[in-house]
């Protein structure tokens, strides 16, 4: 196991480092997790892509949570742990950032697209699934009031969804390709706030270490991966950031 002074060294010398992050890393920007006490599946089911598709009610449901979230996330700024990886992409090191988060707060810390995977979509759209006409997600909501039925497409009324990927939905195979290629490249994988409890996202550190990367991991929580990791750090991104950010400025 590494110590934080020699992980620093090897991020000092490596131009080839991948970041995978997950919720946990948007939780200091005012977003709940999932898993943690409190995380929205604590207080929720999930609404499976199949559930969604088959009955208004589950529909109106999972619109009526996107509604209870929307201040958080319209609200919510990148914080230091975002833009640490945005400066690890300033300094030439950065092979690609791949995301479970759908906020997109990384694109927002200046993380150019090129950089970014999101594994699970994104929440900053809203398409229609009959004809793929994309709307902003603002002008929707705006419809959700009072006893709302689920918003239609305006030009073909079909069933409109966050661009999201629910349990139960394909994952989308163009992000899965970039986020293979990208992970069978990195010299350093690192993973910042995530549980790694959902497959295919978790399985992408593996294949990293199984490729020779060197693993680390910043988690509030232990996961699964710890014993197999080269480097863990157990505590808050933002503080580990601040701090770490220092000891590798001049690399
Ligand atoms: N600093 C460090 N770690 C943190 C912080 C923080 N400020 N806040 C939370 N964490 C850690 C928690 O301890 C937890 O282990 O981040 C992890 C978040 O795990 P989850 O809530 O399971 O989120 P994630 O791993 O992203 O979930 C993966 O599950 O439901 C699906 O689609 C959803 O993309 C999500 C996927
Ligand atoms: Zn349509």
């Amino acid at each position: 196991m590494l110590t934080l002074e020699e992980f620093a060294g090897k991020i000092r010398q490596s131009g080839d480092i991948v970041v995978f992050t997950g919720a946990g890393i948007s939780t200091e920007s005012g977003i709940p997790d999932f898993r943690s006490p409190g995380g929205i599946w604590t207080r929720y089911r999930p609404v499976t892509f199949q559930e969604y598709m088959s009955s208004e009610t589950a529909r109106i449901e999972a619109w009526k949570r996107r509604l209870d979230g929307w201040e958080q996330h319209k609200n919510a700024k990148p914080n230091v742990g975002h833009y640490f990886v945005q400066s690890l992409d300033a300094k030439g090191k950065l092979i690609g950032l791949i995301t479970q988060n759908v906020d997109g707060l990384h694109s927002e810390a200046g993380l150019p697209d090129d950089k970014i995977v999101e594994l699970h979509g994104t929440n900053r759209k809203i398409i229609c699934l009959e004809c793929g006409r994309s709307y902003d997600p603002d002008a929707i909501i705006k419809r959700l009031v009072g006893d709302f039925a689920s918003p239609k497409c305006d030009a073909c009324s079909g069933i409109l969804k966050s661009a999201t990927v629910s349990f139960g939905q394909a994952m989308p195979e163009a992000a899965m390709r970039r986020a293979q290629e990208w992970t069978e490249q990195a010299e350093i994988f690192i993973v910042m706030g995530s549980s790694l409890q959902v497959q295919p996202a978790a399985s992408f550190p593996v294949v990293a270490k199984r490729n020779g990367a060197l693993l680390a991991i910043i988690n509030r929580e232990p996961t699964p991966l710890d014993d197999y990791a080269d480097f863990v750090h157990q505590g808050a991104i933002g503080e580990f950031c601040g701090r770490f950010g220092e000891m590798i400025a001049d690399g």
